[in-house]
């Protein structure tokens, strides 16, 4: 990051501010406004964040005209080849790679910190079977805090709600599945790996035992690491937020975890099977659905395309659609929802609509199919989404903590109300 001997000026009733610009290490510069009140009593008015830093970060990197994606400097493409999710989050959390030795402290610790406590155990009893899961990993998230309250004293607590936190999703991830079917819960075991860990917890039963293949536990690796952070967006943004204030790990995770939920953030991959899914079952034409999320009258849009920041191919979503056809290969399936899928894409993509507003596929397009391939139900597909970018909202909570420039968050607003009617007494008003 450098501050550049440039500045940018402003003309405000006939006064011109000077302000300085600022440079982070790819090349992207913002003008320092932060005087801008002080000096000319006037706000900036951007809706949706556009195009407004709100701090400065070392953890990732998005570049939405080049389609690149960096954790810590490394792209996407070469950890979801070559890392386990287990050393990404190593890697965002404490900012290199492990070697073999932090790894497997790392890894050790999470074994330790699997179990929930029995009490926590008995909640699951009480949610309805209907629960959506990202309900009740919200609340199991936030209650975690008064489980463990010492949260965030020293730098050794801040790392145990790490770890608490990064061990425990999984789980409550699973048992939050496992309610839903009404299945009993399967315990995590020390001999399996944090994703071998996850599926056998999901899929094994007193009567089946699920057979771990080494392929699907690499894809979900795979699938993790391609979630684990990207810069500001929604969910990361609202952990931040909610931590501005001083509120503990816990509290702030569950925040960006309801953040995450939303249809047009995480929540958009169970969205897009059940677009798909309704597609398939209607026998709706490929056109009809691209003319119907072009309508501006129809609240329907083509989920899973689109992004604030992308204005070319999502590199995830490039890594998801490889996956997709590896997944299906493996496990002799066939999915007319992917032909449905790839033919949604190559009829969009052609689409002038599409390619004027360089609408792409993101990486919700494509995830879904392979959860299904893997066995998921639809509403655990934005679950997965949260395990996979715990680690990146981790260590933006842990920067936001470390930064200098860090106060609470607190934008302004340019007032539409009444000012000051008339005050009329409670029993003279009509
Ligand atoms: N289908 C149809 N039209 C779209 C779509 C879409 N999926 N996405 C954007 N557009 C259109 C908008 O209507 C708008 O058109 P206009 O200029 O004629 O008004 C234009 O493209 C720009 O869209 P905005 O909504 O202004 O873009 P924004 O950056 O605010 O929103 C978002 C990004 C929310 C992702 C949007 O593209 C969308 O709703 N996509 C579908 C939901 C989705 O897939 N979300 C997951 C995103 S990835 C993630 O969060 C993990």
């Amino acid at each position: 990051m450098t501050n550049e001997t440039k500045t940018a000026e402003l003309h405000v009733d006939g006064k011109t501010i000077t302000m300085p610009m600022m440079e982070d290490n790819a090349g992207f510069r913002a003008v320092d406004i932060r005087t801008l009140w002080r000096d000319a009593r006037v706000y900036t008015y951007d809706p949706g964040f556009g195009c407004t830093v709100s701090c400065q970060s070392a953890i990732s990197h998005v570049d939405g005209e080049k389609g690149q994606l960096l954790y810590r400097g490394y792209p996407v493409e070469v950890l979801t080849e070559h890392c386990t999710f287990v050393e990404v989050a190593y890697l965002l959390i404490h900012g290199v790679l492990p070697n073999q030795a932090q790894m497997e402290k790392f890894s050790d610790l999470f074994n330790s910190h699997s179990m929930i406590h029995e009490d926590m155990r008995t909640f699951f009893r009480r949610y309805p079977e209907r629960a959506h899961p990202m309900a009740v990993l919200s609340a199991m998230v936030v209650s975690l805090s008064s489980f463990y309250p010492e949260v965030d004293k020293t730098d050794e607590d801040i790392d145990m709600a790490a770890t608490r936190l990064l061990s425990k999703l999984r789980t409550i991830a699973a048992f939050s599945y496992k309610k839903s079917i009404g299945e009993p819960i399967s315990q995590p075991s020390h001999k399996l790996s944090y994703c071998a860990n996850f599926l056998n917890m999901m899929f094994s039963s007193p009567v089946v035992d699920y057979q771990i293949d080494p392929i699907i536990v690499r894809v979900m690796n795979q699938l993790l690491v391609l979630h684990a952070d990207h810069g500001q967006n929604c969910s990361t943004s609202t952990v931040r937020m909610v931590g501005s204030s001083g509120a503990n790990l816990y509290a702030s995770v569950c925040a960006g975890i309801c953040a995450l939920w939303g249809p047009l953030h995480g929540g958009a991959n169970q969205e897009v099977v059940e677009m798909l899914e309704r597609i398939h079952r209607e026998g709706c034409s490929v056109d009809k659905v691209i003319e119907q999320a072009k309508d501006k009258t129809n609240p329907r849009r083509l989920m899973g395309f689109g992004h604030r920041i992308y204005k070319t191919y999502d590199p995830r979503a490039a890594i998801a659609k490889k996956i997709c056809h590896e997944v299906l290969a493996r496990l002799g399936k066939q999915d007319p929802l992917l032909d449905l899928a790839l033919g949604l894409e190559a009829k969009a993509l052609a689409d002038p609509y599409f390619v004027e507003r360089k609408l792409y596929p993101n990486v919700d397009f494509y995830t879904g199919i392979i959860y299904r391939a893997m066995g998921f139900p639809t509403d655990m597909f934005t679950v997965l989404f949260a395990l996979g970018r715990l680690p990146g909202w981790i260590a933006q909570w842990q920067e936001l903590k470390r930064d200098p420039h860090q106060r609470i968050g607190r934008p302004m607003q340019l007032y539409t109300g009444p000012m000051q009617p008339a005050f009329v007494p409670i029993d003279q008003r009509t």
